[in-house]
């Protein structure tokens, strides 16, 4: 990943000379630094070099895990990283404070080798804290002595300049027509490449024509990473999502850190006893996923308790459009991100040919032989446990079976098979237990929609169970990216 050190820090190194110059003198420096700063790589150029780079990470083998996704995601970063950075030219009040930030980034890229020594994961992990590091050293102020071409700021609180007729780019340092001329930038905002605006505070959009930030219940986000790309998120917490194809909108809690952030918690369900009873109100398996407008949702008070997010189609949308899932469990968090739980997996689900539908797939329907599909997936441990597993699923209800349908869960086993008895998972338990073509037996059978007639939310067998045993008490919960 040599030309990623080199794509990335061209802008970098550049501030980091001229804010030497600056330290000798002010105003000479700035002068200094107003030329320079047309050395500034251009976007079409920094773009060119990103599709390179992309291209040498597909080359690389360096790993069994899914490596043409994780360059298609690097390729979108990489793209991403260049509007940042020919933004930037205009940062001339910037030049002491990236220093440190310059620094930091040699170093981080000193340690990146996409070679055979790193797997594929851990090189992902450390671009994307690399380059949403770089990403946010952005500089916030415009000063009017920097605007060159006739170009002012648009107001105390402008980000860049705005530019003449004629003149076009963060300092108007360029002749030639807007780029946004087909969109124009509106509210002081300011062209920083083809239909892209840089925004003042507090307006937000391509245009900078929304006040309401991505992820508001007045601009619901198709996924949480669409909020960490706008720029708009606001850390962990709880935001406003409509999936792709979805009626209506929900709120949930994204975690906007773990793994590279951009999760959204879809359901969650606890285990207060492994031992197998059928009546133990305490367990709450976790609820059908493909529920109507989900089940007792309340994200910020998960203890104890289950739940299914309400979206018209339960999380049947979120699961469809995610490339990732994360099973979480152990401890019992009313709130809160990831990091709470004791046990954390990753699961690539870009590979499932399968449409998820969450449609009961015990031993009587789906986990009958014939019907849903078994699947390889690579489950990833990243807290609690350690190491890369393949594992197995029916494709459409990311889910397992017992071979007696007690227990029927979300997650994974490692028998390559419909329904089987099994030791290893991840796996937690959900109301499909039990329903059969009759509601369960030696149970409280609860009906869920559309096609749970008698489940049982409180059967658990032997708890929820880790990649590598059973028998785990506290809460799960499932997270899609
Ligand atoms: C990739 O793997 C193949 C097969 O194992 C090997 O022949 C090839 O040299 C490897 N390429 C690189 C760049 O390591
Ligand atoms: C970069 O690495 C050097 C040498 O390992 C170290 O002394 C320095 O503190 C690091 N800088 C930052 C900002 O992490
Ligand atoms: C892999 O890493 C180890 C130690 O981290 C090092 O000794 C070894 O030379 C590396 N191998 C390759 C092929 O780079
Ligand atoms: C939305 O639904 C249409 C029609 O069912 C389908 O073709 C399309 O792939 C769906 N899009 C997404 C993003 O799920
Ligand atoms: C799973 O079983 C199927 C059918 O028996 C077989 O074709 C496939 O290779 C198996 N997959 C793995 C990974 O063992």
């Amino acid at each position: 990943m040599r030309i990623l050190a080199f794509l990335t820090f061209t802008s970098c190194i550049a501030l980091s000379q001229l804010s030497s110059a600056k330290s000798s003198s002010h105003q000479p420096g700035v002068v200094q630094g107003e030329k320079k700063c047309d050395e500034y790589m251009s976007y079409e150029e920094c773009v060119k070099q990103a599709a390179a780079t992309t291209a040498k990470c597909r080359r690389s083998n360096s790993s069994h895990l899914n490596v043409d996704k994780i360059c298609t995601d690097f390729d979108q970063k990489l793209k991403k990283l260049c509007s940042a950075h020919s933004g930037k030219a205009s940062c001339l009040e910037c030049f002491d404070k990236l220093e440190e930030a310059v620094e930091r980034c040699k170093n981080l890229s000193d340690m990146i080798h996409c070679k055979n020594n790193i797997t594929a994961t851990e090189c992902e992990e450390m671009k994307a804290s690399l380059i949403s590091y770089c990403s946010s050293k952005e500089c916030d102020v415009c000063k009017d002595l920097y605007c060159r071409n006739g170009g002012k700021c648009a107001g105390p609180s402008a980000v860049w300049c705005t530019c003449p007729a004629g003149y076009t780019g963060a300092f108007c340092q360029k002749k030639g027509k807007s780029k946004c001329t087909a969109k124009p930038c509106k509210n002081g905002g300011t062209c920083i490449g083809d239909n892209r605006c840089k925004c003042p505070p507090s307006f937000y959009g391509a245009q900078c024509d929304r006040t309401s930030r991505l992820g508001t219940k007045e601009n619901p986000a198709p996924n949480a990473q669409a909020i960490l790309d706008a720029g708009e998120s606001q850390g962990s917490g709880m935001y406003w999502i409509q999936p792709p194809n979805e009626t209506a909108r929900a709120e949930t809690y994204c975690d906007m850190s773990f793994a590279g952030g951009g999760w959204m918690l879809a359901s969650y369900g606890y285990v207060h006893t492994p031992n197998g009873n059928v009546n133990n109100k305490d367990n709450k398996a976790i609820p059908n996923m493909n529920n109507p407008f989900g089940y007792s949702w309340l994200p910020n008070r998960r203890s104890s308790s289950n739940g299914v997010i309400n979206l018209p189609h339960g999380a049947v949308k979120i699961a469809n459009n995610a490339n990732y899932m994360i099973m979480a469990a152990g401890n019992n968090p009313a709130s809160g991100g990831i990091d709470q739980y004791a046990y954390v997996y990753r699961i690539f689900l870009s590979k499932n040919p399968y449409k998820v539908t969450f449609l009961n797939h015990n031993l009587f329907n789906g986990g009958q032989q014939g019907r849903m599909h078994v699947t390889k997936f690579v489950v990833e441990a990243l807290k609690g446990e350690s190491g890369t597993y393949v594992r197995f699923a029916l494709g459409e209800a990311l889910g397992v079976t017992w071979s007696d349908s007690y227990p029927t869960g979300y997650g994974f086993n490692d028998k390559n098979s419909t329904n089987a008895n099994f030791n290893k998972g991840p796996f937690f338990p959900s109301v499909h237990s039990g329903s059969g073509r009759s509601p369960c037996s030696f149970c409280t059978p609860t009906n869920f929609k559309p096609d749970v007639p008698g489940g049982n939310p409180h059967y658990t067998h032997r708890g929820w169970y880790t990649a590598n045993g059973y028998g785990k008490t506290g809460q799960t919960s499932v997270w899609f990216k």
